[in-house]
């Protein structure tokens, strides 16, 4: 990645033009400069920001210049300006800063949808979440946590185990020591999980299936291992009818209600202190190469911002 100086673009008739307070980084944006993900070059990465609204195209009521508005799933974030779709912009409450709401909103809303909108999950029912002291992996914790359930969080060290515990995780698995399956197996007296959370992926996944339960759900949202190999079907039939899902923000976000209805209720939790956000560090913008070297190499918990 390069730093290069360029005009503020233009907001199209229904865009807003953002000034951007704070980027978040995400996994995503490493998947894509590594070309796990395919991109098309030149690239400017970042899905994530918050800021305030400087100008609108004459087709937008959504919002206006001054608003604070936060977003995720705009591409070409990594940058002093944005221009977004205006319907696709979250009003921000008073009581979250524009900083803040860079930090949650990718994450806290895949959190909401994977808890809210996979499958039916039950009060007490078990879940196992990995990296559970990531990103994404300590908004899920409290997520499930809010809905009753008992969760089982793996991490790679014994801090990231203390911040997932305080995340709300009743039993930290160091999964770089432990056998993970054998921990769940005993803790859920084989009964199993009903879902696995699962965003390691390769290093992962076949060690998850054996964790669930009878019609249990296989939640493949990630890769940060790399990427699964095929699966045989009929695995999910010897493990007891299961199911598997591969799903993506996007698809849960697909229309302008859902994407409020999911990013205002992330943004009231953490308004009112429900949802707490822990950020790991702000780097200047400059410094997003050594925000990725960090990320992909386990030296984090939590959320990594940029800042302009
Ligand atoms: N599908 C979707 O809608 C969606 C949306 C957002 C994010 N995601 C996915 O969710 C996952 C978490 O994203 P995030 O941004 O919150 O990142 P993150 O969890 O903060 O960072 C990734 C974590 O994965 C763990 N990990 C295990 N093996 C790893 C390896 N070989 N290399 C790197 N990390 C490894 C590490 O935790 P330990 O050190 O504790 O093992 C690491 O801290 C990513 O896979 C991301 O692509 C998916």
């Amino acid at each position: 990645m390069v730093v290069e100086e360029v005009e503020a673009p233009d907001p199209a008739e229904d865009q807003a033009l953002v000034r951007l307070d704070a980027i978040g980084v995400n996994f995503i944006d490493v998947n894509q400069r590594s070309g796990a993900y395919p991109i098309s070059l030149p690239f400017t990465p970042g899905t994530e920001g918050a800021g305030v609204v400087e100008a609108v195209g004459p087709r937008v009521s959504e919002v206006s210049p001054g608003d604070r508005v936060g977003y995720a799933g705009v591409p070409a974030s990594y940058s002093q300006y944005a221009t977004a779709k205006a319907s696709r912009l979250v009003p921000l409450p008073d009581a979250v800063g524009t900083d803040l709401a860079a930090a949650v909103m990718l994450q806290g809303m895949t959190a909401h949808y994977l808890v809210n909108s996979i499958c039916t999950l039950d009060e007490g029912d078990w879940c196992l979440i990995h990296a559970a002291a990531g990103g994404v992996g300590l908004v899920l914790t409290q997520l499930a946590k809010r809905r009753g359930l008992q969760v089982i969080g793996t991490v790679s060290t014994a801090e990231k185990a203390e911040r997932a515990r305080r995340a709300g995780v009743d039993h930290a698995i160091d999964y770089t020591q432990e056998d993970f399956a054998a921990v769940v197996d005993e803790l859920t007296h084989g009964a199993g999980v009903r879902a696995v959370f699962e965003s390691v992926g390769k290093s992962t996944f076949d060690k998850s299936l054996e964790c669930l339960s009878k019609r249990g759900y296989m939640v493949l949202f990630g890769q940060a291992s790399g990427p699964v190999d095929p699966v045989d079907i009929r695995r999910l039939q010897r493990g007891g009818s299961l199911f598997l899902t591969r799903p993506a923000l996007v698809d849960y976000t697909s229309t302008d209600e859902e994407l409020l209805w999911r990013g205002q209720e992330i943004l009231g939790l953490v308004a009112s202190g429900d949802l707490e956000v822990h950020v790991h560090e702000r780097y200047p913008l400059t410094e997003a190469p050594v925000a990725h070297r960090a990320l992909q190499t386990r030296q984090t918990t939590g959320k990594l911002l940029l800042i302009p």
